[in-house]
């Protein structure tokens, strides 16, 4: 084992994860980890350039290529392992810019805009729905219900069906929590996602049918030169949005919620200025990002500072480690919601930068400026809080108690 591999194992890393992050990028910037089979990234610089790079660190197969598994269970993950090594974020250029912009065709800066006062009406709907009470789950009461409801919405598909999702979504990236899942884990992952194929194939032939007025008809019509999303690409993106479109805003709004529970200064300053909550949004990504371990396949031997990465080897990409790179940032371990530059790597950098990005910039300022606003005092109900060991980084539950204003 190597010399970190028992930390990174540790339950102190999942709960703060900075220091190691600090003292691999002294020490091993890129580092082998024998455990997790794979190579671990910590520099900024090395980070943007594997992301950018794309014909030299692949995304193909990069969430099945480290799998190790004896013959028979490969045959069983067959649908599963052909899901995640195609669709929008598996495959690099030019398959993949071809399928961006007709996704992109679909779910667009003008769609996204559209959708600021149904936000606003839901964020204050769920405020109103707790303020009697004097107690809220951040997350279970707000941040978790306001992207499963918005993105639902945009898709078109009954946001009723949130218990279903939400534990789909859960299923299926369990299998990506590891570089190695056990059989049972990825097995679990693969009924979830034949599942929510099945949901999404059910939708695409009813507004192949019958077109409305969503995203799902927005992505059944785009065409470009003549060519459109199969049926498969088609089931994959949707997949990818819904799965990309409400945990990771969850916990960009808790995360925030709480670091600025924990920075009474900071909490003061956003409250006397409120037009701060973008560049606050902003922080909060780069302060405590929700997805912090990106991969990449290496296309060939390549060298990393002074380590030589073999061909097919997987490359896990700290992006929080990234976004606390001392070379990039000032005091990075500090939370100052004015930070400025602050070209964090939370969304991603390059080809596949996060094309949600718009909707979680609108929906985070939303949230937090309301929360705010709605609730002049705010505190923690409970100290011992626990971050979950799950792909997106998020505490289990956030409760506080606060005065109406
Ligand atoms: C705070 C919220 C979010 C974070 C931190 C986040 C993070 C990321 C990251 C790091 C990537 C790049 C993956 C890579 O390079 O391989 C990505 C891609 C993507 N995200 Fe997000 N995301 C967020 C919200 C969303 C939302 C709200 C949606 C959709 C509604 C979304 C949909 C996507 C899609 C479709 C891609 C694939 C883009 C491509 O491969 O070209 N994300 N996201």
């Amino acid at each position: 084992m190597g010399q970190f591999d028992s930390a990174l194992a540790s339950e102190a890393f999942n709960q703060n994860p900075y220091p190691l992050y600090h003292e691999l990028r002294q020490q091993a910037p890129v580092y082998w980890s024998e455990a997790w089979g794979c190579w671990l990234l910590t520099r900024y610089d090395d980070i943007t350039w594997t992301l950018q790079d794309y014909r030299t660190f692949t995304s193909l197969g990069r969430l099945t290529a480290t799998m190790e598994l004896p013959e028979p269970l490969w045959e069983r993950v067959a649908p599963l392992v052909r899901h995640y090594s195609q669709g929008l974020i598996n495959v690099d250029p030019p398959d993949h810019t071809r399928m961006r912009q007709l996704v992109h065709m679909a779910f667009t800066p003008r769609a996204i805009r559209k959708m600021r006062a149904y936000i606003e009406d839901i964020v204050e709907r769920l405020i109103d729905e707790q303020i009697e009470r004097g107690f809220m789950d951040v997350i279970w009461d707000f941040s978790y219900p306001l992207p499963v409801t918005v993105i639902a919405e945009m898709m078109g598909i009954p946001v009723d069906d949130h218990a279903k999702f939400k534990r789909w979504s859960g299923e299926i990236v369990g299998f990506m929590a590891t570089p190695k899942p056990m059989p049972e884990v990825l097995l679990k992952s693969q009924d979830a996602l034949l599942a929510m194929q099945q949901y999404f194939r059910d939708i695409y032939a009813k507004r192949r049918l019958a077109p409305e007025d969503d995203l799902i008809t927005a992505l059944v019509r785009a065409e470009l030169e003549g060519e459109k999303l199969s049926e498969e690409e088609m089931v994959s993106s949707c997949v990818t949005i819904l799965i990309g479109g409400h945990e990771t805003t969850t916990y960009l709004i808790a995360n925030g919620v709480y670091a600025l529970l924990q920075h009474p200064d900071q909490l003061r300053r956003l409250r006397d200025n409120p037009a701060l909550d973008a560049a606050a949004t902003e922080e909060f990504l780069r302060y405590e990002g929700p997805f912090q371990r990106n991969r990449r396949i290496a296309a060939r031997d390549v060298v990393i500072g002074d380590m030589t990465i073999k061909k097919g080897q997987l490359i896990l990409q700290f992006l929080g480690a990234a976004n606390r790179d001392p070379s990039r940032f000032d005091q990075p371990d500090a939370l100052d919601l004015a930070r400025s530059p602050n070209k964090h790597l939370a969304f991603g950098y390059g080809p596949h930068f996060c094309l949600g990005a718009p909707l979680a910039r609108l929906e985070a300022p939303v949230a937090i400026r309301a929360l705010l606003q709605k609730l002049p005092k705010i505190r923690l109900a409970q100290d011992d809080l626990e971050w979950n060991s799950a792909l997106f980084r998020g505490l289990k539950s956030l409760p506080i108690e606060f005065e109406r204003a």
